[in-house]
């Protein structure tokens, strides 16, 4: 049996699945990576000055700007093979699967995954970059249109509803992926460089916990020691014939 077939028996037999998706997860959708060597974002663009609060800081209408380019390119992407393989798992298998994602994009959403667990947020959401000390808090998807948009009432500036370097991942969104990689009998790790933490971790963690690891890329990722076995390939490949049987 080839190893392909061994992680595709491995799914057919698992009870909870939990599969980590990165940006490769959607590089066939057409949405760039952040650290592919030639087409990933982060070697064009430095994440200090477009990933940070302080970077937003220093320059709101250019973060502003560029991450309405990148809402734009998310909303004319579609999910690709692999998401849709992962969509018609979870309706084949109900109750077998934890998706977590560090995709800000909504393709797996969009590809029926409506529940999966989004560590680094949602770049289509909008959120104060203050927080609102009003009662009941204003809405920041109603704010005052700008570069960014502002509060008409007190200025206040409208950010990305991304996680950013520096800042904590969602508590509860954490708790349910770090539930998720303990409580697994199989972890697929989908498209990630395993470089972003506490992202990265949760392969080891499943590890520890007794699952099986499973990497899916077509490059070397930080984290294939953690892996019981590395498949080379990419999502729109591997993933529907692995979710197939
Ligand atoms: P990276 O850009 O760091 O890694 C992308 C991974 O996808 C690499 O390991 C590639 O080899 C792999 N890859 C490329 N094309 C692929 C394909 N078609 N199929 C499968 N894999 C492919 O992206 P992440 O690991 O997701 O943070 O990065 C983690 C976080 O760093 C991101 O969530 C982002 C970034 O700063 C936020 O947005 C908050």
């Amino acid at each position: 049996m080839g190893d392909t077939q061994r992680v595709t028996a491995a799914i057919a037999a698992s009870a909870r699945l939990c599969v980590l998706t990165g940006a490769g997860m959607s590089a066939e959708s057409g949405i760039p990576t952040f650290r592919d060597a030639m087409s990933g974002l982060w070697s064009r663009f430095d994440p200090a000055e477009l990933a940070s609060e302080a970077g937003f800081r220093a320059d709101p209408a250019r973060v502003w700007d560029w991450y309405a380019e990148r809402r734009a390119g998310v909303r004319l992407a579609q999910p690709n093979a692999g998401h849709r393989a992962l969509g018609e798992f979870a309706r084949r298998r109900p109750g077998v699967l934890t998706l977590v994602t560090q995709n800000v994009d909504d393709l797996h959403q969009r590809a029926g995954n409506t529940g999966a667990i989004q560590l680094h947020g949602d770049i289509q959401r909008d959120h104060w970059l203050e927080p609102c000390t009003r009662q009941p808090g204003c809405d920041a998807a109603a704010a005052a249109p700008g570069r960014p948009p502002r509060c008409a009432d007190c200025g206040n500036r409208v950010r990305p509803g991304v996680v950013w370097f520096g800042e904590q991942l969602p508590p509860a969104s954490l708790l349910a992926a770090e539930h998720a990689a303990a409580a697994c009998e199989l972890m697929l790790v989908v498209g990630t460089s395993g470089a972003v933490w506490p992202a990265a971790g949760l392969a080891s963690q499943a590890r520890r916990a007794g699952a099986q690891v499973v990497i899916l890329n077509p490059a070397l990722s930080e984290i294939d020691a953690e892996a019981d076995l590395v498949l080379r390939g990419t999502a729109a490949e591997l993933l529907p014939r692995l979710l197939a049987g």
